[in-house]
């Protein structure tokens, strides 16, 4: 791409990862349904990104312009269908690092490795806390 929008929206991004736990009730079903809010609000919104479920827990990256990535945030942080989220990384990104699909979806298995292992490295300079919070979701998936 040369002159044009895209260029623009992908200066001075947002990319945030976060991690949370999926409300007793959530079933596979329901991870279709965000999915398809998602890529019809997020491609409205030049937001991108990557969501993992296996099930029990939701691992998210989020990039787009900062604004937009916000409003995005907060809509997410209020919904009941998920709850404790950590906040694993957020900062500023030249270009988005996890494609650019308007959300896509991992579910357990190897299509998620990659992804699991990207965001490690991401995670590997933040607090402790959010370090272990991380190191145990990792735990769990390859115990399972
Ligand atoms: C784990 C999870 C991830 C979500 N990801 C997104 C997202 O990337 N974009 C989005 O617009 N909504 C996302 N949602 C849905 C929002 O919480 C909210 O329901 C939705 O944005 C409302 O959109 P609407 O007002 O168009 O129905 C997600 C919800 C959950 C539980």
């Amino acid at each position: 791409m040369t002159a044009g929008g895209l260029e623009r929206i992908d200066c001075d991004m947002r990319q945030i990862l976060y991690i949370s736990t999926a409300a007793g009730s959530v079933i596979a079903n329901d991870a279709n349904e965000i999915l398809a809010t998602s890529n019809r609000n997020n491609t409205a919104d030049g937001v991108t990104g990557l969501l993992y479920f296996d099930g029990k827990r939701f691992l998210q990256a989020l990039e787009g312009e900062p604004s937009a990535v916000a409003r995005a945030l907060s809509r997410i942080e209020g919904d009941p269908r998920h709850r404790a989220i950590v906040i694993l990384s957020d900062r500023t990104v030249d270009a988005r690092e996890f494609g650019s699909w308007s959300m896509a979806y991992r579910a357990t298995g190897t299509d998620a490795d990659g992804f699991i292992a990207r965001v490690a490295d991401l995670v590997s300079g933040a607090s402790a806390n959010v370090r272990a919070t991380f190191t145990s979701f990792a735990e769990a998936r390859r115990a399972a």
